[in-house]
């Protein structure tokens, strides 16, 4: 891809700071909106700083006239929106958060998008490229076929039905307005930087403090686990590939329970950080999540037929990676859990206020 300036959202988090870290690397410019909510974190781009290639701006995608600005100072030839409330559990306590960011949010971020576009002489290359989620297809049974990109829309929880909302924004301002979108919908990533509230880097922190690792009802929901950086390539293919109006599935073609994933932890733990082991002896079953989906399974031959991508890391080294990383990032961990959040990690669901 030729050298862009991209105008990022929601940069400073776990998939967003990947992201950042890539299209630096190869070469491109980066402005950075993020508003450092709890789960915005700049030591994750620690390793830029001070690199003229990347513009931090602390701010919020609600501020219509920041991202205006934004725009027009930058003439970034692409949006790429990550900025979102992302944890199911949170959403279930606490919905407004999930409808203004992720609804009112996207809408004034297309919005800005929509007259900067239009003021371009030419418009032709500029893209706004939506980072969404295989969760607003609802819930497969054991059955079902995976999710592709003319399943249904059911999103069964607040965060799904606010990402679902974001993703009808922009697919109606494509068809109305000609704004030239590309979405994503990708499935659960794994990988350095995600937040300890999310079930691998949970685990980990958990196993290492000796403390009960929380499985939900029964551990036999399944997910499908990409690697991040296999997510930010996709994203970076579809953004120079993808065609305009379309919806891309992505996914690590890797369906697990979370038993399996959690016991497959507790194995690298005891080989790695063998106090405390075995790891396993923590698992406790917890209340379930509400509404809880049963299976999620993602059917991305699309992607990969058209636009010739495919993940690289398979899950037997991805996964050993993370809690590499993971263990030698303890610092990074204990700074994130000695704040606000540290409540969060502790009981199971039903406990959690
Ligand atoms: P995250 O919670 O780790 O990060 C979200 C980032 O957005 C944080 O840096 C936060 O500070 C920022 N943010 C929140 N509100 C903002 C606002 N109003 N203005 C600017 N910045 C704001 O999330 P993540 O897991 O990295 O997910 C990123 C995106 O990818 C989300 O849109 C999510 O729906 C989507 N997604 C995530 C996954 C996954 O497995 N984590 C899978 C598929 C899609
Ligand atoms: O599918 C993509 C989605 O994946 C993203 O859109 C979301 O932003 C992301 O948070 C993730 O959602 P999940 O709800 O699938 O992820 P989470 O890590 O919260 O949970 C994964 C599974 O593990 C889920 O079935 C619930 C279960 N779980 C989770 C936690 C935190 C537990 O059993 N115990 C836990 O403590």
């Amino acid at each position: 891809m030729h050298r862009k300036v991209l105008l990022v959202t929601g940069g400073a988090g776990f998939i967003g700071s990947n992201f950042v870290l890539e299209a630096i690397h190869r070469g491109h410019k980066v402005v950075n909106l993020d508003a450092l909510t709890y789960a915005g974190n700049i030591d994750n781009l620690a390793s830029i700083a001070g690199d003229p290639a990347h513009t931090f701006v602390h701010g919020s995608i609600l501020d219509g006239p920041l991202v205006t600005r934004l725009l027009d100072e930058h003439q970034p030839d692409a949006v790429v929106h990550f900025a979102a409330e992302s944890h199911v559990d949170r959403s279930i306590l606490g919905p407004a958060a999930f409808v203004d960011t992720n609804i009112v949010g996207t809408f004034t971020l297309l919005e800005a998008a929509l007259k900067h576009w239009r003021s371009l002489p030419d418009g032709n290359g500029f893209r706004f490229l939506h980072v969404s989620t295989d969760e607003v297809y609802g819930s497969l049974t054991p059955e079902e076929a995976a999710f592709h990109e003319e399943t249904s829309y059911r999103p069964n929880s607040p965060y799904s039905a606010s990402k679902a909302a974001s993703d009808h924004l922009v697919r109606a301002y494509f068809h109305t307005y000609r704004l030239p979108v590309v979405t994503t919908n990708c499935s659960n990533n794994y990988g350095p930087y995600q937040f300890p509230e999310k079930l691998i880097p949970l685990m980990i922190h958990n196993a290492v403090e000796g403390k009960p690792l929380p499985v939900y009802g029964d551990g036999q929901n399944v997910r499908d686990w990409l690697y991040v950086t296999d997510h930010c390539d996709a994203i970076l293919t579809v953004l120079e590939k993808g065609r305009l109006g379309e919806t891309y599935n992505v996914g690590g073609l890797n369906e697990q329970k979370n038993l399996d994933v959690v016991h497959t932890l507790c194995a690298i733990l005891d080989e790695l950080h063998p106090e405390g082991a075995p790891h396993d002896r923590l698992i406790t079953y917890v209340k379930d999540r509400p509404g809880h989906d049963r299976r999620y399974a993602i059917d991305c031959s699309k992607l990969q037929g058209e636009l010739g991508w495919a993940p690289k890391e398979s899950f037997r080294t991805g996964i050993r990676k993370t809690v590499e990383w993971y263990l030698d990032h303890q610092s990074w961990v204990a700074k994130i859990v000695s704040g606000e959040y540290r409540d969060w990690i502790t009981g199971n669901y039903g406990t959690r206020s």
